[in-house]
């Protein structure tokens, strides 16, 4: 039988049209308009893409947006400058430099500089600090998307095993956190893989969640899968016909799984709706 989809875009619709009566009623009561800086810096296609994406979101939601566009031969000075300037200015309530950065530009010093109450994407390490004690200001974005995908469909996470395909600071490695702390869609038993884990189909083949977030066009096989498994797909990779696809092999895998979320259409609308919660939460944090 065929697994229940999770659509990530109706879910992330739903949750949008609540956090606009949030951002409506902030604004009723206390005048605060939230905004967001987005920072791009050179011409990579992708992230423009991403980036207008969470633009569109914003206005969607009521939350006001202003994009910053840098040459791609942007020095880190001249970026650290104009982040400074967004963390001093008292009516922008969240930033978001887009990664990568240009090679000439030092990533983690960059993140670092942005100030941590501004920080919607959680990746300050004073925010990551609070988010390993279980007392987040700000939840990752995309781990957090993820999260309301299980709650929506219903998962049983809670003593299951969850298996996190991937350790990258953005996703894997806060997801495995997420999952193994106490909360809704959390208290599982967490094994985290990666690219030197060892018999790993036997590993995945033992989660009743699946997490796949290592960059991988259709990595996940249907063999790889418990049969009635929950897998949530957060690969966003282009083939050489420059065909959209997941880390799993989408077609063969939902005839085993019991649910499973598409690419697109499932992760990436999360992510951006947890973006537009941490820049509601930032202008409620914000000093009047
Ligand atoms: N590039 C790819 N994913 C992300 C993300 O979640 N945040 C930012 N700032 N850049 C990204």
């Amino acid at each position: 039988m065929s697994a229940q989809i999770i659509d990530g875009k109706a879910i992330a619709q739903k949750v949008r049209s609540g956090l606009g009566e949030e951002v409506a009623s902030l604004q009723a009561k206390t005048g605060v308009q939230p905004h967001l800086a987005a920072v791009l810096v050179g011409e990579d296609p992708a992230s423009a893409v991403y980036v207008r994406n969470k633009q569109r979101a914003c206005e969607q939601t009521g939350i006001d947006s202003t994009l910053h566009t840098l040459p791609a031969e942007t020095t880190q000075q001249e970026l650290l400058d104009l982040v400074h300037q967004l963390n001093n200015d008292p009516l922008i309530h969240g930033i978001l430099v887009q990664l990568p950065l240009p090679d000439q530009i030092d990533e983690l010093a960059i993140l670092d500089a942005v100030t941590p109450l501004k920080d919607v994407d959680a990746f300050h390490p004073e925010n990551v600090g609070l988010i390993v004690q279980g007392r987040p200001r700000f939840l990752p974005c995309t781990p957090h998307g993820v999260q309301q995908m299980l709650i929506e469909s219903g998962a049983e996470v809670a003593g299951k095993h969850a298996v996190v395909l991937g350790r990258s600071e953005i996703v894997g490695k806060p997801m495995a956190l997420l999952l193994m702390q106490k909360g809704e869609a959390a208290n599982a038993t967490v094994t985290i893989c990666h690219s030197r884990t060892q018999n790993l189909t036997e590993i995945t083949r033992s989660a009743d969640i699946l997490i796949a977030a290592i960059g991988k066009p259709e990595f996940v096989t249907a063999d790889m899968v418990k049969p009635g498994a929950t897998v949530i797909d957060v690969g966003t990779n282009r083939t050489a016909e420059k065909k959209l696809v997941g880390d799993v092999a989408f077609d063969e895998v939902k005839e085993v799984a019991g649910a499973i979320s598409p690419v697109p259409g499932g992760v990436g609308p999360m992510t951006i709706t947890m973006l537009l919660k941490n820049t509601l939460i930032a202008a409620r944090l914000a000093k009047r």
